[in-house]
Formats: C-alpha cells, sequence, structure tokens
C-alpha cells in the first residue's frame, strides 16, 4: 500500500484527479470504477475541471459503480445514478452507454449481479477502482464480516452506516434503503489499480486499522494490504491514527521522480 498524506482534502482529491487523468490520456478506453458519497466529490469536481479546461477527454472511457440501492429507481434522487449523473456524467463528454451501474430495482437480483460481473469481464476488467470507506472500514457496502473473496451481490447495509448514509436522505435514517447491490472484495481486488480516499477524524481509526492492523473481514479495507497497486490518499485527520505516519510522509518525500505520478 502506499499512503499519500496530505494536508487537506483538496490536494489529496487533486492528487487522485490526476491519477486518473493520467490514465485516461494513457490509455483513452480505461475502464474507470467509481464510488458515490460525500469523498470522491472533489475528484469529481477536479476532472470536470481538467475536461473543461485542459481538455481531458471521457468518449471512450468506460465506468462501473461500485453499488446502488435497492428499490430506488435511477430517477430517484438519491439513487447512485442520479448521483453520478449529477455529480459527473453531465459534465463529461463521457456515453451514457459507457457508464454502468448495479441496477437497483432489478426483478432478479442474482440475476443482476451476475450480469454486472460479466459486464466488467467483458470490457476487459476495472484499471482502476476509485473507492471511499466506512467509518466500518467497508469498501463498496462491504460491511464487515464480508468475505474477503465475496462478488458482486445483494448486502443489507449496517446500522452504522444506514445511519452514516441518513444526511442524504433528509437525516431520516428510516428512508435510507436496507439493502444494495455492491461489487464484492474479490471483485474490487481485480481491479489492476485501487484508489482509496479518506478524510476527516471519523475515518482515522478505519484508516489505522486497514493500513497498520491484520488483514480481516472485519475491516474489509485491509485485504487492500494484498493488493498489488493501492495507493490510499488521505488529509491529515484521516491519517491521525497512523502509527508510522512519520514513516509514509518520507517515502512519499523520496519518491524517485520517474515514480511521482501521484
Ligand atoms: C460508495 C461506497 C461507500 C462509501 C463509504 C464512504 O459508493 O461504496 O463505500 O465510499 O460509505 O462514504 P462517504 O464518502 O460518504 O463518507
Amino acid at each position: 500500500m502506499e499512503i499519500i498524506l496530505q494536508p487537506d482534502a483538496e490536494s489529496a482529491s487533486r492528487l487522485a484527479a490526476r491519477l486518473i487523468a493520467r490514465l485516461v490520456r494513457e490509455k483513452p478506453d480505461a475502464v474507470l470504477g467509481l464510488a458515490t458519497g460525500g469523498t470522491p466529490l472533489l475528484v469529481y469536481r477536479e476532472l470536470i475541471r481538467l475536461h473543461r479546461e485542459e481538455g481531458l477527454d471521457f468518449s471512450r472511457v468506460t465506468t462501473f459503480n461500485l453499488d446502488e440501492y435497492i428499490g430506488l429507481a435511477p430517477e430517484h434522487p438519491q439513487s447512485y445514478h442520479a448521483y453520478m449523473r449529477e455529480h459527473l456524467f453531465r459534465h463529461l463528454n463521457i456515453p451514457p452507454e459507457n457508464t454502468h451501474l448495479p441496477e437497483g430495482l432489478a426483478a432478479d437480483v442474482p440475476k443482476e449481479c451476475e450480469a454486472y460481473e460479466q459486464a466488467i469481464r467483458a470490457a476487459g476488467g476495472i484499471d482502476l477502482q476509485l473507492l471511499g470507506i466506512g467509518a466500518d472500514g467497508h469498501i463498496g457496502f462491504n460491511e464487515p464480516t464480508s468475505s474477503l473473496a465475496s462478488r458482486t451481490r445483494i448486502k443489507t447495509l449496517a446500522r452504522r452506516t444506514v445511519e452514516d448514509n441518513a444526511r442524504f436522505f433528509d437525516g431520516d435514517a428510516s428512508k435510507v434503503p436496507r439493502h444494495c447491490i455492491t461489487m464484492g472484495i474479490g471483485t474490487i481486488l481485480e481491479a489492476r489499480r485501487v484508489v482509496l480516499l479518506a478524510f476527516g477524524k471519523s475515518k482515522a481509526l478505519a484508516i489505522a486499522e486497514t493500513v497498520e492492523g491484520p488483514v480481516s473481514a472485519n475491516v474489509p479495507a485491509s485485504v487492500l494490504q494484498h493488493h498489488p497497486v493501492a495507493k490510499l490518499f488521505l488529509d491529515e485527520e484521516a491519517g491521525a491514527e497512523l502509527r508510522r505516519a512519520d514513516y509514509y510522509r518520507w517515502i512519499y518525500a523520496n519518491k524517485p521522480a520517474w515514480q511521482q505520478d501521484a
């Protein structure tokens, strides 16, 4: 894992966006795995800026989102379909047919999950997967004790995740769907690169356990210790519980020039 500690979410997000932009320039038909929630918003803002001001071209890019709530139509304002349209897709020149999210109203959920896995395979796999992290260490909606080999499937949101996400539903936890379709941890691990973002002190414990704790299904993100190319972009608050923070800063400050892609 590479730990990139930045003073604030803005600078961390700019670096992560730069990495994504570089991939898209080098491989115009890149396959991106995307996330929702509060964390990636600044990365999306920066990608939109790079598209508008520097001509970053998304016309051949394909995307797969991590997850979607079960029971919400794509038009529902709190659906992840709506989030992605609003915060990213409508601002880029990405063809809508190149963007994929699980179907929250699928009549046959297991079939939808298998079709999603198949679509990722047919696209050649994910080049770079963007992740946030839950305060309980979840990635996607793979809550603690999710199988580390899991594939795209239905999951029940943990109570804490329901409460955390109530802020997107007028603060009313009873409006938050209880189920979702999420890429599995095994699915995420197959992405060729993983970029995890975490900001704020509510993520500090989960980050310390992810980076410096044992690999455990109790902290799903800790499985990224097994990923060959996982980069974590953190602000100071999210990195506050890391015991080896000075070491990570040292490594970053001494990165060879040819390795400085972020
Ligand atoms: C979102 C997702 C979740 C979030 C996580 C953090 O697609 O899969 O794992 O990344 O719940 O959410 P925020 O960013 O709102 O703190």
